[in-house]
């Protein structure tokens, strides 16, 4: 059995990757410390696949407690490192604490595999590395503008350390996945986005507004350059997300390519305008979305949307799901869910 450590399994997109890699025979261990999740997503797990996933509560800045835990299983094939913060805004207001979570963090995960020899490690990116780009779709190989956001450059940094780091490790090899728009839930509704933290993204503002827990929503602006008015986005499922992880690890075993480091967009290359969005919630679900237009938020970009190609080339990747089905799926998962 292939054994993996993910990081930040009790979060969004990490425990639904889990679910991925439990469907297609790997083994997993869960770091995650709850500061933005909890351990009831272990029992959707369980529910879904009928395997039960070790979680250890442990901040991984904490590095004793990391290195304890790789001394319990020095058999990792690879590590999946997703934990992190993720709050845009809240990162401008506490860019310290997002440098001293998101950079420590990752050092101590990246010296744990290299004191047990983990050949394989996908970290989580994002499009947000490519800053304010005019270029559309971005592509890989796209250059970097300004980081909008401490953030952002949390994740600029942390793409830098792992190139430089895969220099000197060369047992090792990593790949650099950037999401775009990551939205949506698992299809049974037994697992979706949960956060601690008040939601800000736009697809778990549409559904908490649908169900009663905010009285109204904004779209931030509707006179921008688009076709109506309001920005593009690249809406990604988070299921086809995870799929993109288990290739992504599966490619790196299988093939043990040349370049120690590659990077790879997931998004499924198509840009959707956020009442766009709204319609399609709407239409989908027949619910009746009470927003209202407001401000621009600060920091936005008016469109962003990937050129997934690579992905599909080298890793077999496609994305299946569309925004009808993210909505559906997210619709399902907040009239069910009971934590978050
Ligand atoms: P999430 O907050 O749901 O999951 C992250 C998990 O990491 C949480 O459960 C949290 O408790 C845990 N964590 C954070 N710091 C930790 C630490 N020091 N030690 C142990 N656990 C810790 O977020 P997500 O949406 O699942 O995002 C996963 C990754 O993907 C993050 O790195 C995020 O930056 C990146 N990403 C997310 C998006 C998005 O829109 N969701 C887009 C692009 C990239
Ligand atoms: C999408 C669109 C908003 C909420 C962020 C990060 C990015 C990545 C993904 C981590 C925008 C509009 C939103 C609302 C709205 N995360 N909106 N009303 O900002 O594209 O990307 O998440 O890496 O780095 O920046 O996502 O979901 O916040 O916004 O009108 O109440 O929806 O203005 O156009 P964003 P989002």
């Amino acid at each position: 059995m292939k054994k993996v450590l993910v990081t930040g399994g009790c979060g969004y997109i990490g425990s639904h990757t889990i679910i991925d890699l439990l469907e297609n025979g790997f083994e997993v261990i869960s770091i995650d410390n709850l500061l933005n999740s909890t351990e009831a997503v272990l029992e959707g797990i369980y529910a879904i696949t009928g395997k039960r996933v070790r979680n250890y509560t442990v901040d991984l800045c904490d590095r004793d407690a990391t290195l304890q835990i790789f001394s319990a299983h020095p058999d990792f094939v690879g590590i999946i490192h997703f934990a992190a913060l993720k709050s845009v805004g809240e990162s401008v207001l506490q860019p310290l604490r997002y440098f001293h979570n998101n950079l420590n963090s990752l050092l101590n995960v990246l010296q744990c595999a290299q004191d047990f020899e983990v050949p394989h490690f996908i970290f989580s990116s994002s499009c947000s590395v490519y800053g304010n780009s005019s270029a559309l779709p971005v592509m890989e190989d796209t250059p970097w503008e300004e980081a909008q956001s401490p953030y952002a450059r949390t994740k600029q940094m942390g793409e830098q350390i792992i190139r430089d780091f895969s220099v000197a490790a060369p047992f090792m090899r990593f790949i650099l996945l950037r999401y775009f728009n990551p939205a949506g839930a698992h299809p049974s509704a037994l697992l979706g986005e949960a956060p601690s933290n008040p939601a800000s993204n736009l697809v778990p503002v549409i559904t908490e507004t649908a169900i009663g827990k905010r009285p109204e929503m904004r779209i931030f602006g509707d006179d921008y350059p688009t076709r109506d008015g309001s920005c593009i986005r690249d809406y990604i499922h988070v299921m086809d997300l995870a799929n993109a992880h288990t290739r992504a690890l599966q490619y790196l075993i299988d093939k043990q390519p040349d370049n120690p480091c590659d990077v790879f967009n997931l998004g499924i290359g198509e840009g959707v305008t956020v009442l766009e969005a709204v319609h399609a919630f709407e239409k989908v679900t027949g619910q009746k979305l009470s927003y209202r237009i407001g401000d621009r938020r600060p920091g936005d970009v008016v469109a962003v949307y990937a050129d997934y190609s690579k992905a599909a080339r080298l890793l077999g990747w496609q994305p299946r799901y569309q925004i009808d089905d993210i909505m559906r799926t997210a619709w399902d998962w907040e009239k069910t869910r009971t934590y978050g």
